[in-house]
């Protein structure tokens, strides 16, 4: 027994190398798949490219495989297509057209792909520093891994001026934190677009790049190769480090590591920013940094009394606080806005620091710094993070509503209708996942019709769930009719007035104008009545209302209400009355529509989706108030409500970029989102309209391309879609909209989920 192990184990080993030289050429058609947890090796076995879990999907990367570490070590160092996550039936594989694809099996797209269909790839392998390379015929470089890295470099990876690190994330919204390379030969860290916590010095010479090099320095090699500019890792030259990688973390620090084979771990041996609480909000929504006895950051806040560290830590005044405010202070404590993170800066004494931020009822906090400067720096953002220290030389105050019952606003005893609407709104605001997964699969699949000028309805699918069969039996809400069918041709005098295909105008006979549509004269009573009765109990100041409907053997009809008004395609197309689409009128239209899409989501009795909202079903009359028409009844899906409710977020993003942009290219997402990117806004936006606010216009921005998102599960919900429209709050950096990000760049919810510098 004891003497034929050896045996065994070098069968073992020499089944490992075949294996590994077999599979380190990746021939056109290979596929690895989520659920063959299958993989393709470099040929020195170091690294590997295969699906890992993440804590919402998998993802395809590349990872550390070597038997010397241990698999919780085998860092990843590449993900295919930044942070995406994908379902359980996804792949990755290399066409036979010599691309790579990400196929995500939820979305059932592919979501991500290396764009080498037209360079003639005739294989693929990945190397043995864990670059991932295709090749041509002529056995060039096609495409490679080490040019659109992730969070990782390795040593040999260069790192150019068009090349962006991104922390990891951990949340579905990728991170802020990104390394780049600008123009004047920099490296900078930084947070968002805007703000810069780190950089090295400047070096102006033209074609700089950043590398780790296998002894372990960070250098900028100008044209010749020659380093311009290094730092060390603490075991530079030290030649027993087998592995060495340059990450930036999550908790936005960049950091050299090093392979310690002896501890079996990963040892950061260099890093660019000494004080953690010194990266920008690397508490994020979590609080304060501090340093705890044991010398680790960590974060707290001082505001609430939630001890729940992924609890949002916000200042707790709210500028609707009714019954006045005070003041609390904060030694050894400074404080920033960062959403967003502009702040008023005024020279002042402490107490008039304090009472200066008490008198403005926008301001929420203020920090005055001790060190003779007699800066007082104003906020007027409830996000806000900070540090704390005994070294440091600020104190802070912090707004808090005097009366606590104020922060929620006591609503009046009996609202009007109108009021109670809102109300209701608001309190759906909160909540609208909750809502719409529990209305979810209540309502099956519905007609869809359509309603205003060029009013026409037309079912879908000529099925309803039986489930719904009870609405209809209560008695029919006021005012909403059942007309016979001769009534019918009397309101339209016999059909004379045709506006639409199979669309009619006609009068009742209180002298109403109404609209008239003809159904499919086959669907089942039931079902239609079902339906009618559901649409017929909605109302709102921004739908059109339904009046009515007839059912008799052969005949199925809707009856709305008649506008005068023009649909928003035809403002946008008319050169002249488009002029009277100001900046303002166009914010306040999509605010409208998106607070109609909320109600026929959450305010009315059972889920609505509109299923067809566009330029062609938003009206706006002569005071440009905008109207919904054709709402409804358009869910394909019999149990999908959810399904439905994003692609009204998606087709509200729509809008609000053709209304941002006109129609010239309201199509073209992706141009859009790269003018953004470059911040070449006059190449968005409609050259016809006044007054344009240049931060609305951001968040406007950004919050459409998050509606448009195609993966869906990024989508907003039409309540969260609402609260950023009617209030300041910011908007994170949406991540390409598209499927294909080329430049990645990505917001993150909370930027931070712990301290482990690993
Ligand atoms: C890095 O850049 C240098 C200089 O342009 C080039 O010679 C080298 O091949 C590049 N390395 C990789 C892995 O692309
Ligand atoms: C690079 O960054 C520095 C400092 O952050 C800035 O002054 C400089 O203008 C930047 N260069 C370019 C070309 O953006
Ligand atoms: C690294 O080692 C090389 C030769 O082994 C030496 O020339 C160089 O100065 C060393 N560098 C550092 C920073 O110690």
């Amino acid at each position: 027994m004891i003497s034929r192990r050896p045996f065994l184990m070098l069968c073992i080993c020499l089944g490992l190398l075949y294996f590994r030289v077999a599979v380190s050429e990746i021939q056109l058609g290979s596929r690895i798949s989520v659920k063959e947890n299958n993989n393709w090796v470099s040929s020195n076995g170091d690294f590997a490219i295969k699906f890992f879990n993440r804590s919402n999907g998998h993802s395809a990367g590349i990872h550390f495989n070597s038997l010397s570490l241990p698999p919780s070590e085998q860092t990843v160092v590449w993900i295919a297509g930044g942070d995406l996550t994908v379902g359980e039936g996804s792949y990755f594989e290399l066409t036979k057209k010599g691309e790579l694809v990400l196929f995500d099996s939820l979305a059932g797209v592919i979501a991500w792909t290396s764009q080498s269909a037209n360079s003639s790839v005739t294989s693929a392998v990945l190397r043995d520093n864990g670059n991932l390379v295709l090749l041509n015929r002529q056995n060039d470089i096609a495409w490679q891994s080490f040019d659109t890295p992730s969070d990782t470099l390795l040593p040999a990876q260069n790192f150019s001026s068009y090349q962006t690190l991104r922390a990891a994330s951990g949340n579905s919204i990728s991170s802020y934190y990104s390394l780049r390379l600008n123009k004047s030969g920099q490296l900078q860290l930084k947070w968002e677009s805007n703000i810069v916590y780190w950089t090295s010095e400047s070096h102006s010479e033209p074609f700089l790049r950043a590398v780790l090099s296998p002894d372990g320095a960070l250098q900028l090699l100008d044209q010749n190769s020659k380093s311009v500019w290094s730092v060390y890792a603490d075991d530079h030259n030290e030649s027993d480090v087998k592995y060495r990688i340059l990450r930036l973390d999550v908790d936005g620090n960049l950091r050299l590591y090093s392979w310690m084979q002896a501890a079996k771990s990963w040892r950061s041996v260099w890093h660019a920013i000494s004080n953690q609480c010194n990266v920008f909000a690397t508490c994020g929504l979590n609080g304060l940094c501090l340093y705890n006895s044991s010398g680790s950051a960590v974060c707290k806040c001082p505001f609430t009394q939630k001890t729940d560290i992924n609890a949002k830590c916000l200042v707790p005044y709210q500028h609707n606080c009714r019954s006045g405010s005070s003041m609390f202070a904060y030694n050894h404590t400074f404080l920033y806005g960062i959403y967003p993170p502009n702040e008023t800066i005024v020279h002042s004494s402490l107490l008039r620091c304090k009472s200066l931020c008490q008198e403005d009822p926008l301001c929420t906090a203020s920090t005055f710094t001790n060190d003779g400067s007699g800066q007082c720096r104003l906020k007027q953002t409830r996000y806000i993070s900070g540090y704390l220290d005994a070294s440091v030389s600020s104190t802070s105050f912090v707004k808090r509503c005097s009366d606590p019952i104020a922060v929620f606003p006591v609503t009046p005893k009996s609202p009007s209708p109108s009021a109670r609407n809102s109300e209701r709104e608001q309190s759906h605001k909160f909540c609208i996942p909750c809502l719409i997964g529990a209305t979810g699969g209540t309502i099956a699949t519905f007609v869809i019709f359509q309603i205003g000028v060029a009013i026409w309805f037309y079912f879908i699918r000529n099925s309803f769930k039986p489930k719904a069969a009870s609405a209809y039996s209560g008695p029919l809400p006021k005012s909403f009719s059942m007309f016979p069918y001769l009534e019918i041709r009397d309101i339209t005098e016999n059909f004379k007035h045709q506006i639409g295909p199979r669309t009619f105008k006609g009068m009742l006979e209180n002298k109403q104008p109404v609209v008239v549509k003809a159904l499919d004269a086959t669907l089942e009573e039931k079902k239609f009545r079902c339906a009618a009765s559901v649409l017929g109990s909605i109302h709102h100041k921004n739908l059109v209302k339904l009046e009515g409907y007839c059912c008799e053997s052969g005949h199925r009809y809707m009856v709305c209400e008649f506008s005068k008004t023009k649909t928003l395609l035809n403002w946008l197309e008319d050169p002249k009355i488009c002029t009277r689409l100001t900046w303002r009128k166009r914010m306040n239209i999509c605010i409208s529509v998106a607070k109609t899409i909320l109600y026929l989501h959450s305010g009315c009795r059972e889920f609505v989706c509109h299923g067809n909202l566009n330029c062609k079903t938003v009206v706006l009359d002569e005071s440009l108030e905008a109207k919904v028409i054709d709402y409804g009844l358009a869910c394909l899906e019999a149990s999908n409500d959810g399904e439905c409710a994003e692609l009204d977020v998606r087709d509200f993003g729509k809008i609000v970029l053709t209304l941002i942009g006109g129609l010239e290219h309201q199509d073209n997402v992706e141009c859009i989102y790269n003018h953004w990117l470059e911040s070449q806004f006059n190449r968005i936006v409609d050259k016809r309209m006044d007054g344009v606010d240049r931060d609305e216009l951001e968040r406007f921005l950004r919050l459409s391309f998050w509606c448009l998102q195609v993966d869906q599960r990024m989508r907003p919900s039409m309540g969260e879609v609402v609260n950023v429209l009617e209030s300041s709050v910011g908007v994170d950096s949406p991540p390409p909209p598209f499927a294909v990000p080329t430049v990645q760049p990505k917001g993150l919810e909370e930027p931070l989920e712990s301290y482990s510098a690993a």
